[in-house]
C-alpha cells in the first residue's frame, strides 16, 4: 500500500508472518509459540531493525560478518530501543571472518566444517552453533555432508567454548515450495537419530529451517526457528 510508511510496513509484514506461523503450527498440533521467527535483516539498513524492534520482533538474522557488526554497533548505541536486538549469523562463514562473528550473536546457523569450528573454539568466547546439513548433496551449497555428521558433533565434546544447539539446512530453491519438504524431512530425521547419542556440549533441540516461501512446510516438518527476509522486509535492496 503506497499509504504506508517503511515502519507501518514492516509491522504489517511482520503481523502478516506471525499469523502464517501461528496457523502453521496449529494445523501441525503444535505449541503456540514453538517455532521462533528470526527476521532476516540482510542488506536492510538498521532503521528497518529498528522499526521491527518497535513492532515487538527481537531476533534478527544477518549473512554478512561486516554488515552484522557495523549494524550491531550502531544499534548498540542507541540508547531509544525498546530492547536490543538478539543477533543470530546466517551466512556463509570464512574463518578470517570468525572475529565479527564469535561471542557476538546469540547463535551462529552456519557451521560446517571442523575448520570453522574450531577457528570459532579460538576466539576463546561462549558460542552457541548450530550445524549447517548440506542434506541435498548440491556440490555448491555450503552445508556439511550427512554422512560427516556425526563426526563433526563428536568435535563439540573436545572443545570448550563452543555448544550446539541443532541443526540448519538451505534447500536447493525452486519454483515450488513444496520441493523443499524432502530436505526439511531429511534434517529433522538426521536430528531425531543423532540426538539419541549423548555427547557433551551438544544437545539438538533447535532445526533452522523455512524462509518467506516455505515456512509453513517447515514448521510442518519440525522447525524451530524460521528465517523470514522478505515477507517482512520486502525485496532486498543495498544498506545505506
Ligand atoms: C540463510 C538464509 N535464510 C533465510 C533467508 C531469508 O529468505 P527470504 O527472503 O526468502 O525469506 C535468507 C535470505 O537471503 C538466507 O540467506
Amino acid at each position: 500500500m503506497a499509504s504506508m510508511t517503511r515502519a507501518e510496513a514492516i509491522a504489517d509484514g511482520l503481523a502478516q508472518v506471525r499469523a502464517r506461523i501461528a496457523a502453521a503450527e496449529r494445523a501441525a498440533g503444535r505449541a503456540p509459540g514453538s517455532v521462533r521467527l528470526l527476521a532476516v535483516s540482510k542488506k536492510m539498513p538498521a532503521d528497518d531493525v529498528r522499526a521491527a524492534l518497535a513492532a515487538g520482533q527481537r531476533a534478527f538474522g544477518e549473512n554478512y560478518a561486516q554488515e552484522l557488526r557495523d549494524k550491531r554497533a550502531a544499534l548498540a548505541q542507541d540508547r531509544t530501543l525498546p530492547q536490543l536486538p538478539e543477533w543470530h549469523y546466517i551466512g556463509p562463514l570464512q574463518s578470517n571472518k570468525v572475529k565479527y562473528v564469535a561471542g557476538q550473536v546469540a547463535l551462529a546457523h552456519t557451521v560446517d566444517s571442523a575448520a570453522l569450528l574450531e577457528a570459532i573454539e579460538a576466539r576463546g568466547v561462549p558460542q552457541a552453533c548450530l550445524v549447517q546439513v548440506n542434506v541435498a548433496g548440491e556440490a555448491q551449497k555450503r552445508g556439511i555432508a550427512p554422512a560427516e555428521l556425526p563426526a563433526l558433533l563428536d568435535r563439540f565434546a573436545a572443545l570448550s567454548h563452543v555448544t550446539c544447539a541443532g541443526l540448519m539446512v538451505i534447500p536447493p530453491f525452486t519454483d515450488d515450495p513444496n520441493d523443499a519438504r524432502p530436505h526439511f524431512a531429511a534434517l529433522r530425521a538426521l536430528r531425531d537419530r543423532e540426538a539419541g547419542i549423548a555427547r557433551p556440549h551438544v544437545e539438538l533441540r533447535e532445526l533452522s529451517m523455512g524462509m518467506s516461501g516455505d515456512l509453513e512446510i517447515a514448521v510442518a516438518e519440525g522447525a524451530t526457528i524460521v528465517r523470514v527476509g522478505t515477507a517482512i522486509f520486502g525485496a532486498r535492496r543495498p544498506v545505506g
